[in-house]
């Protein structure tokens, strides 16, 4: 058997679908690039394409067994890992995309997914139904967030005869997509490559006295995550953000504010935009009067601390005459009646969507790191299912993306 030391190494698990068939041609192609293919074949890949195919095509052996003796001793599974520029997973079934995206480790193929430090890029390819599945969309969303690379899945006819989303790129394709990681190439243009969103986060604080202020219990998370996920969609993100601990994400400029009218001048200078997205928990009201000296304690008793109402930015960008971003996304963050509540917010306020959240004290949303949004625009309501923050973001980017690919017609 040839090796191709010195040569870029890629490490091909081949899962079970009957795409696996496409993987033969995809090491084809690699090979023929010079690209070192080791395959890992799981048990239901076995069931579609051969040991001595991928053994042939390859050049190399082709791992199959996690309690393999003579696998771990002429190469451990750590080793095999660790010895790849890039893992690739071609056909990426529902089952291998849940056990990466939760961490299960019960055979070769998610041990070594598990256990390797290198970038995995993967082919999903299932019935249209099981791609669209809420938990499929969970881990693909999961996995987005932990920094797995995808390529396709694409619409088309499936072998069970039915049509969606959900074939497996061609290899020529995935071939491209090595190619363009093994030279070093950024993730492609993302979607919302040329477009700007603007986005708050966090609290804000409204001073009572030099000292003293009003805040509220958010962390900012959710609004950090949803930037971080739109720079890596390629949108030019600028993040207006109230005081919280979570360093800059990659990419982003921060502009730092204390209070809400700081917000909404931050804002103002930062439109227009083609997506606005208030995720931030703006207060309400700040203190009436100037704050410049330290309220003492007195014979009058605790002081008379007036409220006024501070203006509001998302309804401000949604009711703009001149220039409103082409899409505006609010946060409502509820109690009680949440889709009653975030329904009226929608319509008071004029954005497009609202993103609603229950931050009850029992959901664990605010300062938690999970999120259940529920979708609100005029045409209806979708609950997505609960979510690490991360993932939560990726998911609201990849629907913003779709709206307005429907809008434009891509
Ligand atoms: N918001 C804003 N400026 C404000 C208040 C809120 O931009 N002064 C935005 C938030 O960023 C969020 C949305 O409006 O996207 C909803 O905020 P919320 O505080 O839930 O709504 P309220 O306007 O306070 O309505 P209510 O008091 O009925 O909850």
């Amino acid at each position: 058997m040839t090796t191709l030391t010195d040569h870029p190494s890629v490490l091909l698990i081949v899962g079970g679908g009957i795409a696996a068939y496409k993987s033969l041609e995809l090491i084809r192609l690699l090979r023929g690039a010079e690209i070192q293919v080791r395959t890992v074949l799981t048990k239901a890949g076995a069931q579609f394409v051969t040991p001595l195919s991928l053994a042939s095509l390859s050049g190399e052996k082709v791992f199959e067994d996690l309690f393999s003796l003579t696998d771990e001793t002429e190469m451990g599974h750590i080793e095999l890992s660790r010895q790849a520029d890039l893992i690739v997973i071609a056909p990426a079934t529902a089952d291998l995309l849940a056990k990466a995206a939760n961490g299960l480790a019960n055979d070769l193929a998610s041990t070594l997914l598990l256990a390797s430090n290198k970038p995995a890029l993967a082919a999903p390819a299932m019935n249209w139904r099981m791609w669209e599945h809420p938990a499929t969309r969970r881990n693909h969303a999961q996995l987005r967030a932990d920094g797995m690379r995808f390529v396709g899945p694409n619409e088309g006819a499936m072998a069970c005869g039915e049509t969606g989303f959900g074939r497996m790129a061609e290899p020529e394709e995935i071939f491209a997509a090595i190619r363009a990681y093994l030279a070093g190439a950024p993730e492609p243009r993302g979607p919302l490559a040329g477009k700007k969103i603007v986005i708050t986060a966090g609290p804000t604080h409204e001073p009572i006295d030099p000292v003293r202020y009003i805040a509220n219990r958010s962390s900012g998370k959710q609004g950090y995550a949803v930037a971080r996920a739109a720079r890596a969609a390629g949108a030019d993100v600028i993040l207006v953000s109230g005081p919280v601990t979570i360093p800059p994400p990659e990419g982003v400029p921060v502009i730092r504010v204390e209070t809400a009218r700081e917000m909404a001048a931050a804002v103002d200078a930062a439109l227009p935009c083609d997506i606005f997205i208030a995720a931030a928990a703006v207060a309400d009201w700040r203190i009436a009067g100037d704050h410049a000296e330290k309220i003492k304690k007195g014979k009058k008793g605790p002081p008379d601390l007036k409220l006024v109402e501070n203006p509001d930015i998302l309804a401000k960008v949604s009711q703009l005459q001149n220039g409103r971003p082409g899409l505006v996304v609010g946060f409502a963050a509820e109690t009680e009646k949440l889709v009653e509540h975030a329904r009226r917010k929608l319509a008071r306020k004029g954005c497009d969507l609202i993103v609603a959240n229950d931050v009850s004290p029992a959901s664990g949303v605010m300062g938690g790191d999970e999120n259940t949004m529920v979708i609100v625009t005029a045409e209806g309501v979708t609950s997505w299912p609960k979510l690490d923050k991360d993932a939560a973001a990726v998911m609201l980017v990849e629907h913003l993306v779709e709206i307005l690919a429907q809008r434009e017609g891509f």
